[in-house]
């Protein structure tokens, strides 16, 4: 399976926004990945739509944009509007999530759904079929270069074995959910990103450790490396 890299745009240093994503592609990452914060979901702001606007325009890279708020059924068109490629909403955000996946891919969007340190992986079982990316967060929301959180590792491996396991029903055709995306945030750095590969995650997002290279190309092909 192919090991997709997202670096986190929150870790760049925003006074040279456009050589940063310069930075990103040249890297060969495969896309950017956008946290969006609301001051309640978590306890801190980061960006809103007019900087994915900037970043769009800035680059035809994948943007993946995270949105770590409530009531995102509130902001999603905007997002879109303003060049998202993929909105990931929280599982403990809203009541309406299926609702809300479904309505993103209405919109042409991949549709990723998010879930907490804390938040069972039981419940990954009921929307396997209705997102494009599972998100497991290994650190708790709301601010870059936190630590990684270890435990989060049994998560990613009960929902590939799920995946190995199952044929999801997409559009009544019936397909492999062998190549499901799994994707880990938080804390990622070349130690721990070998891990959540073997343990079955193949989107790697990370900030602060991919940010922390002159030459960012260093940085993803460590982190590719199984
Ligand atoms: C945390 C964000 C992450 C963060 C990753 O709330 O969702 O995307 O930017 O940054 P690092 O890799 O520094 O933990
Ligand atoms: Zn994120």
């Amino acid at each position: 399976m192919d090991i997709k890299i997202f670096p986190s745009i929150l870790s760049c240093d925003f006074r040279f926004l456009k050589n940063e994503i310069k930075k990103i592609e040249k890297s060969g990452a495969d896309g950017i990945h956008i946290d969006i914060m609301d001051g309640h979901f978590v306890p801190n702001f980061s960006m809103g739509p007019k900087i994915v606007e900037a970043i769009n325009k800035s680059t035809n890279l994948f943007l993946d944009v995270h949105l770590m708020m409530y009531n995102p059924f509130d902001y999603i068109e905007r997002f879109i509007e303003m060049g998202a490629d993929m909105i990931s909403i929280h599982f403990e955000a809203t009541e309406n999530i299926e609702y809300l996946l479904k309505y993103i891919r209405r919109c042409g969007k991949k549709a990723g759904l998010v879930f907490n340190p804390e938040t069972s992986e039981s419940m990954v079982v009921n929307f396997l079929d209705k997102c494009d990316q599972i998100l497991f967060m290994t650190v708790h929301p709301g601010f870059g270069g936190q630590k990684f959180m270890e435990k989060v590792l049994d998560k990613v491996e009960f929902t590939r074995n799920l995946c190995n396991s199952l044929r999801i029903k997409e559009s009544g055709i019936s397909k492999k959910s062998k190549n499901f995306d799994i994707a880990v945030d938080g804390g990622i750095n070349r130690e721990n990103s070998y891990r959540c590969i073997e343990m079955g995650a193949n989107v790697i997002i990370s900030g602060s450790y991919l940010f922390s290279f002159k030459d960012m190309k260093k940085g993803v092909e460590q982190l590719r490396k199984r």
